[in-house]
């Protein structure tokens, strides 16, 4: 083979025709007619056909492409060709070949294989086109949310994943031991991003949250990301407004910017341009009448399920607001609404098209007796909260802040059955492995 300094990308072939280039890279399924072999190959960044001929290259290598097994890895090297009934719009004319490792009998075949199958094979399932378009989508998700906050003036902060007490409630807590003291893996980050907003106005975490959820739904993970957005001296309808200012944007860069990536996953795209900012919003009151005028029976006071989620999303285009949820089935930290304190501050954001809820968020008490008085209520110890208890006491400011369930977004935008393909090593009720 001829030397080359550096290997090409498949990604970036479009600079390289009629050069020859070296790739490194797996081969995912091969097709041949005699005197001609076509290589399917990828190297994470796209994919291309190499075409063999058998006039043109060594026994030697003509043997070794002969012999090539499913994902086995190796170098090619030959000239890039624009080619119009490609896929990608290019070819490679291969002239050698450097195999690295002949691959043992891969046991995902490129024919249909069962979810469950298919999970205990996770680090090998996230090699195929799907998946990996899956993780490039989150991965610019990610990116584009960061983007967003970072040029609106929001500093990221990290709280901690090991914590003393709950954030959310105290029944899906996921309970361990810190030496001798009982602590829990973080639910949410949200209590310390307070005191963090307290000290630098605006900020935001991004990390994992786990709840031990015994529920084993489309829509549930035990470990799941979030990103949490907390600001001073934001009220409950500014936040609203920044919620559907950044989640906007992040639509339309996975639009701009993922177009291959929706394409592999057959999204209909049409109904993603719908979504340009300005959410409509409903109130919990609203949202109940809406029910029962569509023939689902639901009282005032209960929480809706996936069922009434889907049932209220499907007279919007867009993601919907609903707020002014009942003081009583919320959290803790909510603020009451001053003018029916049975209601608080508080929206949930219902996606599009049976997605459900990818937002929740609030506006916090920033009123210390009453904060006092709401530990008692939820039987929360006052001296565990003593230090959340001192962000209202120095200097309190109304606050408010969200969090976005990124499992859930990426479900939505890629128009994902179930949250399970959302995330590169899923941890649910029934599974640890791999
Ligand atoms: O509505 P949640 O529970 O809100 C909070 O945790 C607040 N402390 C956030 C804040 O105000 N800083 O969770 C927020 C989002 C949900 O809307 C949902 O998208 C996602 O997190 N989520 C889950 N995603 C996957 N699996 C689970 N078990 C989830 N639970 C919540
Ligand atoms: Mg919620």
């Amino acid at each position: 083979m001829e030397e080359f300094d550096v290997l090409t990308h498949i990604n970036k072939v479009a600079d390289h025709v009629g050069e020859s280039v070296r790739l490194g890279a797996w081969l995912y399924n091969k097709r041949s007619s005699g005197k001609i072999q076509f290589l399917q190959l990828r190297d994470g960044t796209g994919y291309i056909q190499g075409v063999l001929l058998k006039k043109q290259v060594s026994p030697e290598v003509w043997e070794q492409a002969t012999n090539l097994t499913q994902e086995s890895s190796l170098y090619v090297e030959g000239t890039i060709r624009a080619d119009d009934r490609a896929p990608s719009g290019f070819e490679m004319d291969v002239t050698g070949i450097e195999v690295i490792q002949q691959a043992d009998e891969y046991p995902i075949s490129l024919k249909e294989h069962g979810v469950e199958f298919l999970m205990d094979q996770r680090h090998l399932w996230i090699r195929s086109r799907r998946q990996a378009a899956i993780l490039r989508v989150r991965s610019e998700i990610i990116s584009a949310i960061q983007n967003w906050l970072n040029g609106e003036g929001f500093t990221l902060v990290d709280p901690p994943v090991l914590t003393p007490s709950s954030c959310e409630g105290t029944t899906n807590l996921f309970h361990t031991k810190y030496f001798d003291e009982d602590a829990y893996l973080t639910q949410s980050g949200q209590l310390y991003m307070e005191a963090a907003a307290m000290a630098l106005g605006r900020v935001y975490s991004f990390g994992p949250t786990f709840r031990a959820e015994k529920s084993k739904t489309r829509r549930h993970l035990i470990e799941f990301w979030m990103i949490e957005p907390e600001m001073a001296f934001v009220e409950h309808e500014e936040s609203l407004r920044i919620q559907e200012s950044m989640l906007a944007h992040v639509v339309r860069h996975v639009l701009d910017h993922c177009k291959s990536e929706l394409a592999i996953l057959e999204r209909d795209t049409s109904k993603l341009e719908k979504v340009t900012g300005s959410f409509p919003r409903i109130t919990y009151d609203e949202a109940v009448e809406l029910l029962n005028r569509e023939g689902m029976e639901f009282t005032w006071g209960e929480d809706f399920g996936a069922p009434h989620e889907t049932k209220i999303a499907e007279s919007f285009d867009q993601p919907v607001f609903i707020t002014h949820y009942p003081t009583e089935i919320k959290a803790f930290y909510m603020k009451p609404d001053p003018k029916r304190p049975e209601v608080a501050l508080c929206a949930d954001l219902i996606a599009p098209e049976g997605y459900g809820e990818i937002i929740g968020g609030s506006q916090r008490i920033d009123d210390p007796s009453l904060m006092s008085e709401r530990f008692d209520e939820h039987q929360l110890s006052q001296d565990d909260y003593a230090w959340y208890l001192d962000l209202r006491k120095y200097g309190t400011v109304p606050h408010s802040g969200f969090g976005l369930g990124l499992e859930r977004t990426v479900a939505w935008i890629c128009g994902l059955d179930h949250v399970r393909e959302t995330i590169p090593f899923p941890r649910m009720l029934n599974r640890l492995y791999p």
